[in-house]
């Protein structure tokens, strides 16, 4: 393929919508999640009135991926607990889960253990919406599964050139394509009038020093992300455990002790999350 320009891409990346492995329901909930003026009714009537993505969202509010494990028995209630860009996110979530599935081996249990010890460390540090970074850690990656559906071949080319190469995958895409998973994600995020705090985790997850309106919840992903992989949960694309960002262990400047304990309180919410089928 001749190199596509950065617009092209862009475009392709935008049109997810007309991929045809989006069943029906999901493309509607999609269109509704795009309206900026989408009321929490709106959204509670759509997902109650569908069976299949009511459960589906129940089985998420009340995974350890949040931070109510079994509380929530119906989804106004879930709505209404978790506010309503935590709730878009939630179901893009949920969405994304078979494209996930289906994309790559792997990334969504890569993205529900970032989003895991990213609520742990947001909870820590005494952030008032853990879910909202939840959401985040979930979605990161959100850019890889689009890239993989619109692109399979030289996603596939991505992969064999991190894999043999020893490289990341985040610096193959960079030979493959004219932008990586990061831009890619955002776009999306964008395109769906995702919040802006929601965007720039996507957006900036590998340079979290540069995150404009949502610094700190950035650089929990990033560091979520880091520690994920260095742990050996799930497949993000390369076996590499990158380094974290040193404004970022500025930061927060936790101890081996401190990184230890986070990872052992991950533990039981990753066995639990196991078999988070949705
Ligand atoms: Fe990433
Ligand atoms: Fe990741």
């Amino acid at each position: 393929m001749a190199r596509m320009s950065i617009q092209a891409l862009r475009d392709s990346v935008e049109r997810i919508y007309t991929l045809p492995v989006l069943p029906g329901i999901l493309k509607k909930l999609l269109g509704l999640v795009e309206n900026p003026r989408v009321s929490l009714n709106e959204i509670s009537d759509f997902v109650s009135s569908d069976p299949s993505l009511a459960s589906r969202v129940l089985r998420m509010v009340n995974s350890p991926v949040y931070g109510f494990p079994g509380r929530i028995s119906s989804v106004n209630q879930g709505v209404i607990l978790l506010g309503l860009n935590v709730v878009k996110g939630l179901l893009l979530g949920v969405t994304v889960f078979d494209l996930m599935q289906r994309s790559m081996v792997g990334l969504w249990e890569h993205s529900v253990g970032c989003a895991v010890v990213a609520r742990i460390i947001a909870k820590r540090m005494g952030f008032k919406e853990p879910e909202e970074i939840s959401v985040g850690g979930l979605l990161h990656d959100l850019g890889k599964v689009i890239l993989i559906l619109q692109f399979p071949k030289e996603y596939g080319r991505a992969m064999g050139l991190a894999e043999v190469g020893g490289r990341t995958i985040g610096e193959a895409e960079r030979d493959c394509f004219p932008a990586n998973h990061a831009s890619a994600g955002a776009w999306v995020a964008k395109k769906w009038s995702f919040p802006r705090n929601l965007t720039d985790m996507i957006e900036y997850h590998h340079k979290p020093h540069l995150a404009r309106v949502a610094s700190y919840q950035t650089a929990v992903v990033h560091l979520s992300d880091v520690l994920i992989r260095g742990r050996g949960y799930g497949f993000a694309g390369d076996e590499g455990v990158p380094p974290v960002n040193p404004a970022t262990w500025e930061r927060f400047r936790f101890t081996k002790e401190d990184v230890k304990k986070i990872l052992a309180e991950a533990e039981d919410a990753l066995e639990m999350t196991k078999g988070l089928v949705l």
